[in-house]
């Protein structure tokens, strides 16, 4: 945020402050994690950046569950190359909320509490080769397509991680296409396998995109805020519109009897979702709730001993490199270990 700050020979108010707040917004500046930022904005932030964070690490279960079962060595190293990007997209992500004052411990115990969530969308279970398909271009799909506009939410460091991670959803996202079309492109049964997969996959990549607007609790503010960009209803025509003809391309049907072109309003048309079962998975009901979650708090349990380690090391460096560095008598480094080094000419050990 660059607006100049309130008149310095006095302290600014509360009122002084938003203004400036509500004036870079207004600009399309960012604001950035010294800046003054109105409590209700940081807490808006911080649950959903916690809950993008949250859906990218327990999103790599579902698609991990098909690694050693992948059908080819190239099909192994892509989705092994995926499941990897989805960590680094939470790294990114649990970063970019660290700058706003939480720590990464603390989002975690939440999410292992359940007090934070995670999109109902990997409570989906993972039945067949081509669910990993279905997952990548739908999933990865729709996740592009509510993520592009948030390269320009008004928080500096989310946006700055979202462009990095979009780069790599694109490529989730070709890599599920092709390979659906490899299946569609195959033999009876691989084609029938990659149907159900779209069939299964596609109602819930619907609801990823949020309740209906009318019923969205945070959409108004956020979209204020800059946060948001798009509703959640014109976000989810949008990936109607767009995987239309993506599926009419694979040689698939999309499973929606009343999918179809409205000429009037140069868009698709299509059926009602089933907001119950989307309510069902929000309260713990989904199919892969309980497994999801009792996986993720057994792998942090069984990584502590990681993250011991790793803390141990760090505080190993920074002992070392604030150590003094005046040179000793005899020393090449400077460095303490030199202490304990052997004199010139004493036999090697
Ligand atoms: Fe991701
Ligand atoms: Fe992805």
């Amino acid at each position: 945020m660059t607006t100049a700050p309130p008149a310095a020979d006095r302290s600014p108010g509360p009122s002084e402050w938003q203004s400036a707040f509500d004036a870079a917004v207004a600009a399309e500046e960012r604001i950035e994690p010294r800046d003054w930022m109105p409590d209700a904005y940081r807490a808006t932030l911080v649950r959903q950046i916690a809950q993008h964070a949250h859906s990218e690490i327990i999103g790599m279960q579902p698609e991990a569950n098909w690694i050693t079962r992948a059908p080819s060595l190239r099909r192994k190293a892509i989705l092994i190359a995926k499941v990897q990007d989805e960590a680094g997209h939470g790294l990114y992500l649990y970063s970019a909320a660290e700058t706003l004052g939480v720590s990464r411990d603390e989002l975690l115990d939440k999410l292992h509490a359940g007090t934070q969530r995670y999109s109902s969308i990997f409570n989906y279970p993972t039945l067949t080769w081509a669910d990993v398909g279905a997952i990548g271009w739908l999933v990865d799909g729709a996740a592009i397509t509510n993520q592009v506009p948030l390269c320009r939410c008004s928080y500096g460091p989310y946006a700055r991680a979202m462009v990095r991670i979009c780069k790599e959803e694109s490529f989730h996202q070709r890599q599920g296409y092709e390979l659906l079309l490899a299946l569609s492109r195959g033999t009876e049964a691989q084609r029938a396998m990659a149907q159900d997969a779209v069939d299964r996959w596609w109602w819930p990549s619907l609801m990823m995109f949020g309740p209906p607007d009318d019923r969205s609790a945070h959409s108004a503010q956020s979209m204020a805020w800059k946060i948001k960009r798009h509703s959640n209803d014109e976000l989810r025509q949008r990936f109607v519109d767009i995987c239309v003809p993506q599926a009419a391309s694979l040689g698939l049907t999309l499973p929606d009897p009343d999918l179809r072109w409205n000429e009037e309003r140069g868009r698709h048309d299509f059926g009602a979702i089933d907001w119950e079962e989307f309510s069902q998975v929000l309260k713990g009901n989904g199919p892969c709730n309980e497994q999801r979650i009792s996986q993720r708090r057994r792998a942090h349990e069984e990584g502590a001993w990681v993250r011991e380690a790793a803390s141990a090391h760090a505080a190993k460096r920074r002992a070392r490199e604030t150590a003094p560095t005046g040179r000793l008598p005899g020393s090449t480094t400077g460095r303490p270990a030199d202490r304990t080094a052997a004199p010139k000419g004493a036999p090697a050990s």
